[in-house]
């Protein structure tokens, strides 16, 4: 059974969703970040016109955290989907090494397309032997 927690995560992932600019691909996604300290950062992507300048939800969020002198987070909650249709979204590669940079194999990635139907996976599931030196 999702607890408490992530419920409210995955309900303020969908709150942040509705921030998404994604005029070009009208995909909009919601990240919603749980910091070990118990505090939340949200994101949503960010496109832009060149393409490449878009920076996706997930990102938005974890750089928003470390900005504010965040390090250590425990879990992140995904929603994303064209309009009121969600899918399960899952992390791209560039954000999964974004995650892998400031979080252990332990950190929790849920995607969710509700907070009633989701998938929970730990990072080192989704990004085996991530890039090291
Ligand atoms: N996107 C995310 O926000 N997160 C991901 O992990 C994958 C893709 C965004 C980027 C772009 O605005 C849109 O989804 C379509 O690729």
């Amino acid at each position: 059974m999702i607890s408490m927690t992530d419920k409210e995560l995955i309900l303020s992932a969908l709150k942040a969703r509705e921030n998404a600019y994604a005029p070009y691909s009208e995909f909009l996604v919601g990240a919603a970040l749980l910091c070990k300290d118990g505090t939340l950062y949200t994101g949503c992507n960010i496109e832009n016109i060149s393409y490449s300048g878009t920076v996706c939800a997930e990102r938005t969020a974890i750089f928003k955290a470390v900005s504010d002198g965040k390090r250590e987070f425990s879990k992140i909650a995904i929603v994303g989907g064209k309009k009121d249709e969600t899918i399960s979204a899952y992390p791209c590669g560039i954000c999964r090494q974004v995650m892998a940079e400031f979080c252990k194999g332990d950190f929790k990635v849920i995607v969710a397309k509700s907070e009633e139907d989701y998938e929970e996976f730990s990072l080192s599931e989704l990004l085996p032997k991530s890039f090291d030196f």
